[in-house]
């Protein structure tokens, strides 16, 4: 695991050099720093809670990025019989889940409470009612610990950033988010420092995914049981022929941004069924499968997929254009539960070498929602001493709330062309 070299105690050692007003000999002096350098030589511990979605999350971290203990409760398959994410009932899971994860994960990492140096928290953006959890159960955890800060965390932001904890990866690099809530390509400048290129228009990726896995009935299918949408079309498509909706246009071809639009694939692949159907003698409600339901599934994805690789290309131009991102600092990094999709990494690979970038991808567990990369934002904000919640008690969760700033209007204005790129 990636441990950069840190300075532990940065910004209390800046609070003790401003208390020594007063003239101080130099032995006194240096005694003050040996006994505050014993005091913080160890590593701070931050705990992460995770509970935007439908999972529920914690894990405690230190400031090297070490994992001492996670516990995660996924209601993914819950949800996938549903058929998609009834709210209140993910809420009251997350209500079931909270306490036994938060202090399995304290347990499990032989800690106390009085051992940790600061809760981070996702508190934005997210579904109402699974932020909610979070946010009361880890304000009520705070009156108990007074002393504990808590720090505010981004939910995709800390996507966008899960990938240092593994792996060296400098500020400024690109960076895609495709969940099932959110697609957001961006210039990660910094920690709290975004640049949006572009946010899809309607549907996100996922969204998609699910929708269309539904649609094919693929939770009843024998090879998907038990899969998210996402990894059932993947699944499915392993063997099938994607040549189905070759013909059809990429969406948004006509605008020469880096935005998105997925509701239109979405829609191509529900015709796509439905013609098949009707080929088939079957009905939307029939319990059997299309016989053509690997072609489907493969043909869907390789849209998608075309349509990520168009907008990624202009951003990597309109990056090299604008110097947003220097010579030798070409990084794409691809994360969220899209992101590990075999199929999406290697055409995403194939066009960033195309670009002279490097792609990388957290590894798929950490792609996904988990503790872990709310403790690690956490960490990344401890470092440097930022973030923190003024007042606990009177913090508010935020539904919605951009990543960053949004220039996409001066990607249109850049008016990049893009030619086709044949990815196999
Ligand atoms: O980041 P994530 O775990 O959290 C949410 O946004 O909820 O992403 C979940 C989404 C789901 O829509 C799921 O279908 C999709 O990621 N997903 C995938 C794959 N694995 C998960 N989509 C395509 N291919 C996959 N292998």
């Amino acid at each position: 695991m990636f441990a950069p070299t840190i300075s532990t105690c940065k910004a209390p050692l800046s609070h003790l050099l401003q208390r020594c007003r007063r003239p101080t000999s130099l032995s006194s002096l240096t005694k003050q720093l040996c006994r505050h350098h014993e005091r913080h030589s160890h590593s701070r511990l931050v705990l992460g809670i995770e509970t935007t979605c439908d999972d529920t999350g914690a894990a405690v971290m230190d400031e090297t990025g070490r994992v001492l203990a996670e516990r995660l409760h996924t209601q993914k398959r819950i949800h996938a019989k549903n058929g998609g994410i009834i709210p209140p009932l993910a809420q009251a899971l997350h209500r079931q889940f909270i306490d036994p994860v938060v202090q399995g994960t304290i347990k499990d990492a032989g800690i106390e409470m009085k051992d940790l140096s600061a809760v981070a928290l996702s508190t934005m953006p997210g579904m109402p009612l699974s932020l909610r959890v979070g946010l009361d159960y880890t304000k009520d955890m705070l009156l108990r610990h007074p002393h504990l800060p808590l720090i505010p965390i981004h939910h995709m932001e800390a996507h966008a950033l899960t990938v240092r904890m593994v792996e060296r990866v400098d500020f400024p690099f690109l960076v895609l988010l495709v969940s099932g809530g959110n697609c957001i390509l961006a210039v990660a400048r910094g920690v709290g420092d975004f640049k949006v290129l572009g946010v899809t228009w309607d549907d996100a990726p996922g969204e998609a995914f699910d929708k269309v896995a539904r649609r094919l009935k693929l939770q009843h299918h024998p090879d998907c049981l038990g899969l998210c949408g996402g990894q059932a079309i993947e699944k499915m498509a392993e063997n099938g022929n994607f040549r189905l909706l070759i013909e059809r246009g990429v969406p948004m071809s006509r605008h020469r941004d880096c935005n998105f639009s997925f509701a239109g694939l979405k829609n191509m692949a529900n015709w796509l069924i439905q013609h098949h159907e009707v080929r088939q003698g079957l009905t939307a409600s029939d319990d059997h499968h299309l016989a053509t339901i690997s072609d489907i599934a493969a043909s869907f994805q390789h849209k998608v997929t075309q349509h990520l690789v168009i907008r990624i290309a202009r951003a990597m131009l309109y990056c090299q254009q604008t110097g947003l991102i220097p010579e030798g600092n070409q990084t794409l990094v691809v994360s969220g539960g899209v992101a590990s999709n075999d199929y999406i990494r290697k055409a995403l690979d194939f066009t960033t070498s195309l670009f002279k970038y490097k792609l990388i991808c957290p590894p798929p567990y950490l792609c996904t929602d988990n503790g872990v990369m709310i403790a690690w934002a956490g960490v990344e904000r401890l470092r440097l001493d930022m973030g923190f919640a003024e007042d606990p008690q009177s913090l508010r969760f935020q539904p919605k709330m951009p990543l960053g700033e949004d220039i996409s209007e001066q990607v249109t204005e850049a008016n990049i062309k893009i030619k086709r790129i044949k990815f196999w």
